[in-house]
C-alpha cells in the first residue's frame, strides 16, 4: 500500500457558502480526497480574527458550511471534518510557532498590509491579527501536510508558514515539520452577480442555499450585454456575464444562446428566466442532500467528533514532538 500524501486546508466560517465556494473550492477538495489523506478544518479561530466584535451566530454558520461541504460530496470516510477550536493542540503550535516568527515577518505580509488599509469598518489593528498567518502555518504544520489546496490569495501566508517551517527545523536541529507546497486552485470560474469575484462583502452571490425565487431575482439583476439597449439591438454574449454563466451551467445551451443573442432573437429577460431554472436545477440535488443533513443534526455532531478524534491523534503526536524539543513536558 502507498502511504497518501496529506493535505490541510481550511475555510473561515463567515457566512453562508455561494457558487464561488463550489467551482473555487469545494469541487477541487472532493477531488482532493480521493488522490489525498485530506484534513478538512472549519477555521473558527481564524473567523474570530476578524468577526471577534460580532461572533453571534458562529455556531449556526459553522454548521451550515459543514452541511454544505457534505452536500457537495466531501466525504467523512475519505477525509478528516474537524472544527479547528476542538484541537487545542492548534493553540499550543501556535506559541510555539509565535516564539521564532519575527515581527517583521508579519508585518511585512502583503495580506495583512492590505486588509489594514481596505477593510474599515472593523478594527483589526490587533495582536491576534498580526498573528493570523502564524495560526495558520499552525494549523498547516501540526498535521505535517505536504500540500495546501489555496487560492492566490492565500500565497504569502504559505510562503510564511514554509519560512517558518525551516526556521524552526534549523533551530531545533530536527525536521520536524515539512515545507508544505501550494495546490493552486485554478482561480474560481464564477463571477459575482455584479461582474466581479463572488464575495460575501460584495453582497453579489448566489448562495449554495438560496430558494429557487432568490435565484431568479438574484439572476435577474445581473448585468448584461451594455451595448444592448433595446430588445432589438444585436447582443454580444461575450461581453455578458450572463452568458458566461450558461458556460459553467449549460455548456450545450451556450452555444444555441451565443447566436439567437448576436440576431437579437432572444431577449435578456427571457435568457435570465431560462438561466435562473438552469441555476435551480443543478443545485437541486446538493440542496436536496442539504435539506437532510440539515434535519439531522445529529449525524453531523457525530461526524464532527469522528474528524475531531482523528485529527486530535495527528496532533497530539506533533505537539509531543514539539515540547520535547522545547524542553517542555
Ligand atoms: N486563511 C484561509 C482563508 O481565509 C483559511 C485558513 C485557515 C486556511 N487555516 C488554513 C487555509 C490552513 C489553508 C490552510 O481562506
Ligand atoms: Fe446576455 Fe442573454 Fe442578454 Fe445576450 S440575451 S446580452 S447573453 S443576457
Amino acid at each position: 500500500m502507498t502511504v497518501m500524501k496529506r493535505i490541510l486546508s481550511g475555510m473561515r466560517p463567515t457566512g453562508k457558502l455561494h457558487l464561488g465556494h463550489l467551482f473555487g473550492v469545494l469541487e477541487n477538495w472532493k477531488k482532493l480526497q480521493d488522490e489525498y489523506e485530506c484534513f478538512f478544518m472549519v477555521a473558527d479561530w481564524h473567523a474570530l480574527m476578524s468577526e471577534y466584535e460580532k461572533p453571534q451566530g458562529l455556531q449556526e454558520t459553522i454548521v451550515d458550511n459543514v452541511v454544505d461541504w457534505l452536500a457537495c460530496g466531501i466525504s467523512p470516510e475519505k477525509a478528516h471534518i474537524f472544527i479547528q477550536t476542538h484541537i487545542k493542540e492548534h493553540l499550543e503550535l501556535y506559541m510555539a510557532l509565535s516564539l521564532i516568527t519575527p515581527l517583521g515577518w508579519l508585518e511585512r505580509c502583503p495580506t495583512y498590509k492590505e486588509q489594514l488599509r481596505e477593510v474599515t469598518n472593523r478594527d483589526l489593528s490587533t495582536y491576534g491579527f498580526l498573528g493570523y498567518p502564524v495560526l495558520q502555518a499552525a494549523d498547516i504544520l501540526l498535521y505535517k501536510a505536504h500540500s495546501v489546496p489555496v487560492g492566490e490569495d492565500q500565497l504569502p501566508h504559505l510562503e510564511l508558514t514554509r519560512e517558518i517551517s525551516r526556521r524552526f527545523n534549523s533551530l531545533y536541529k530536527k525536521e520536524v515539520f515539512p515545507e508544505p507546497q501550494a495546490l493552486l486552485t485554478q482561480s474560481a470560474r464564477i463571477l459575482g452577480t455584479d461582474g466581479r469575484k463572488m464575495s460575501k462583502s460584495y453582497d453579489n452571490y448566489i448562495a449554495l442555499s438560496d430558494q429557487p425565487h432568490e435565484i431568479a431575482k438574484k439572476i435577474q439583476s445581473m448585468f448584461t450585454d451594455p451595448l444592448r439597449i433595446k430588445r432589438a439591438d444585436p447582443g454580444h454574449p461575450d461581453t455578458c456575464n450572463v452568458h458566461s454563466y450558461y458556460a459553467i451551467f449549460a455548456p450545450e445551451r451556450k452555444k444555441e444562446i451565443d447566436v439567437s443573442c448576436r440576431r437579437s432573437e432572444i431577449g435578456c429577460t427571457d435568457c435570465k428566466k431560462e438561466l435562473a431554472r438552469i441555476v435551480v436545477e443543478y443545485l437541486a440535488p446538493l440542496q436536496a442532500k442539504r435539506n437532510e443533513f440539515s434535519k439531522n443534526r445529529g449525524a453531523i455532531t457525530k461526524i464532527l467528533e469522528k474528524g475531531k478524534n482523528e485529527a486530535h491523534e495527528v496532533a497530539a503526536s506533533t505537539i509531543a514532538e514539539v515540547k520535547e524539543l522545547l524542553g517542555l513536558r
